[in-house]
């Protein structure tokens, strides 16, 4: 069975009451393909996610951008996985790079909160990425390999795991990756989930790009074979509420661009 494309939009730390709830409504009223075709998924900052999973369609998703390594306790300003499960939030983002270098999280902690994310039944979007300096060393592949490798040495299954490959460099920054840069990852990545986790995981597993994605770059993203969807940030936007407008551009370009005769068609463009 083919990959379902997967559209993420990461709110990061932003917004106002009002402000989430323009860009629900924005998202709300867009006319997107079913969720058989495209999943798509918003993370709000915490506070948030309950006022957006009572406003959001129900076609579309809730993710936490974070959450604690193991059960909760007196860990002071951590938020746990079973409280997610508690609230009915069905995704957390794990290892995005702001948090791997800001908050000093290492490959092995990541790999700790992804397994114990999984256990308590949560899906997980897990970032991979390498520095600017990195890519220029030519050690990109052996940095996204280190770290996808700490992920696949604790958990079990990648059923519930969507790979997302953020070069550092492309985030916030609005130098995207090219496409044929971003694809050259994507497939080594893949190499590697099928030397190390097998085929069938190779084969399913969901591997998305992120850094600096905008409508007008994602078509050609879109078209790379390994390219399964993305993870849209949008720090770099002037006007807040324009995220929603991308997220909405991007889902129907992914849509279009990968399944162009059947789907065309159907499409109404805003
Ligand atoms: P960006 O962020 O789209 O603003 O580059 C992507 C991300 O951090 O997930």
């Amino acid at each position: 069975m083919g990959r379902k494309f997967f559209v993420g939009g990461n709110w990061k730390c932003n917004g106002t009451v009002e402000e989430v709830k323009k860009i629900v409504t924005v998202l709300n009223e867009a006319e997107v393909p079913s969720e058989d075709i495209v999943e798509v998924v918003v993370s709000p900052p915490f506070v948030f996610l309950p006022l957006v999973k009572s406003l959001l369609r129900s076609d579309f998703q809730v993710a936490a951008q974070n959450c604690w390594i193991r059960k909760g306790g007196a860990f002071t300003g951590e938020i746990s996985a079973e409280m997610l499960v508690n609230l009915g939030i069905p995704w957390v983002i794990l290892g995005h790079s702001e948090r791997r270098s800001l908050l000093a999280e290492s490959n092995e902690f990541v790999g700790d909160k992804v397994a114990y994310a999984l256990s308590q039944g949560l899906k997980v979007i897990a970032c991979v990425g390498e520095t600017l300096e990195q890519r220029e060393s030519g050690s990109t592949m052996a940095v996204v390999a280190a770290q996808t490798k700490a992920i696949a040495e604790k958990v079990s299954s990648w059923d519930n795991i969507v790979l997302a490959y953020e070069p550092v460099w492309a985030i916030g920054t609005g130098k995207v990756a090219t496409p044929a840069q971003a694809q050259e990852v994507h497939c080594e990545l893949r190499k590697w989930l099928h030397d190390n986790a097998g085929d069938e995981v190779a084969a399913s597993t969901r591997i998305i790009y992120g850094g600096s994605v905008n409508g007008a770059n994602c078509k050609e993203l879109a078209t790379q074979l390994d390219v399964d969807g993305f993870l849209v940030g949008g720090a770099s936007l002037k006007v807040w509420l324009f995220i929603a407008y991308e997220l909405y551009i991007i889902i129907i370009y992914l849509v279009i661009f990968q399944t162009l005769e059947t789907y065309a068609r159907l499409i109404h463009f805003p």
